[in-house]
């Protein structure tokens, strides 16, 4: 079980997943034991641990366990994602998304609901059993642009079945492009090769989103430095487009506070009504972004004497103090959390 700190935790609740989808989820685990998907979930959990991905999911029971244990997480980060985009990017109405490595369709539900705009939703994956779960599930949505994607005259085309690497150079580009948790699962060695791929199939703007360790975050640095290189602009987390200037032992990663159902709970073998999924990511764009000043890099400490933050900003990383006696300023830096963007 993963114990959580006040000190370190942003408190702010992100949304639980949407009704249509957990209604959806409940639907397919009709009759299941949680005991057993606890028991599943638990097993590919060490399997991640252990790096080995989702390869372990192969049958249609590992699938829902996977999407119980880990959908209300990686849906807390991709909305939290798709929110930084909306600051910097507020134009932005993509019509088309494409999500790599989308398995039970997590980014694509966080998406449609983040963006009315999208009319056409297309995925790709290589697990056989996730796509299935995600048809299952969209079939259920409340969205025309999911249901379609579920249909089954459409689903060859919408939700391709293979290695992204072999599919994504002949994919139509799409105006949002989301790999979310995917990175993490392509050999080392193709990682730039993907990174290429999904830059090239992205019209408007790339969000990579990748578990908020330190392995996440250097695979996001490395994604980052690579699509720069390229051309792109990064329309977040970032105030700028120079080298991170956190140095290691420190990485760039943000918090979600998620409230646990009560299934959740019981899958997750977990006593805490809530968990913090914490991610790292980086949106790239092909249009410029609205500039931003800072970025809170980490939970801001408030004490009778100061508001003390951690702040990424162009010039490098700052500790911003407020003393209490400066009342706005202090006031101001009350209702900053950790991830948000800010002005001093
Ligand atoms: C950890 S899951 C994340 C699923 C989903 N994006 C989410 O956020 O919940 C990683 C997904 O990437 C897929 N994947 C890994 N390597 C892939 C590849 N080379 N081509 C296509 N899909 C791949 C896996 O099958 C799996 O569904």
């Amino acid at each position: 079980m993963r114990t959580a700190t006040k000190k370190t935790i942003s408190m702010r609740l992100p949304p639980d997943l949407p009704s249509d989808l957990r209604a959806a989820l409940d639907k397919l685990a009709h009759g299941m034991s949680r005991k057993a998907i606890a028991a599943r979930a638990a097993e590919q959990s060490q399997n991640y641990r252990a790096g080995g991905g989702s390869r372990a999911i192969v049958t249609a029971d590992d699938a829902l366990a996977y999407a119980f244990a880990r959908m209300p997480g990686t849906y807390a980060a991709a909305v939290a994602v798709l929110d930084a985009l909306h600051e910097t990017l507020p134009d932005f109405q993509p019509r088309t998304l494409l999500d790599v490595g989308a398995g039970p369709g997590t980014a694509t539900f966080a998406a449609t609901r983040s963006f009315a705009s999208i009319r056409d939703a297309r995925l790709i994956d290589a697990n056989a059993r996730l796509r299935a779960l995600a048809l299952a599930l969209m079939a259920e949505a409340d969205g025309e642009t999911l249901r379609h994607v579920a249909d089954e005259a459409a689903a060859a085309q919408s939700y391709r079945h293979g290695n992204a690497l072999a599919l994504l150079p002949g994919a139509e580009p799409a105006d949002l492009v989301i790999a979310s948790y995917a990175a993490g699962e392509i050999a080392h060695g193709d990682l730039a090769r993907f990174t290429q791929a999904l830059w090239g199939a992205t019209a408007g703007a790339l969000a990579v989103v990748e578990p908020g360790t330190p392995a996440g975050y250097a695979r996001i640095l490395r994604m980052r430095g690579e699509l720069i290189a390229a051309g792109a602009h990064v329309a977040a987390p970032c105030p700028h487009a120079r080298a991170c200037p956190l140095q290691t032992p420190d990485w760039c990663h943000f918090a979600r506070r998620l409230p646990r159902s009560r299934d959740h709970l019981r899958v997750k073998g977990a006593e805490v009504p809530f968990e913090d999924e914490k991610f790292s990511y980086v949106v790239l764009s092909r249009g410029t972004p609205q500039a931003i000043e800072a970025r809170v890099l980490a939970p801001p400490k408030i004490s009778k004497i100061a508001a003390t933050a951690k702040l990424c900003t162009d010039g490098g990383v700052v500790t911003d103090i407020a003393a209490r006696r400066d009342h706005d300023a202090h006031r101001r830096r009350k209702s900053w959390r950790w991830g948000d963007s800010v002005a001093r």
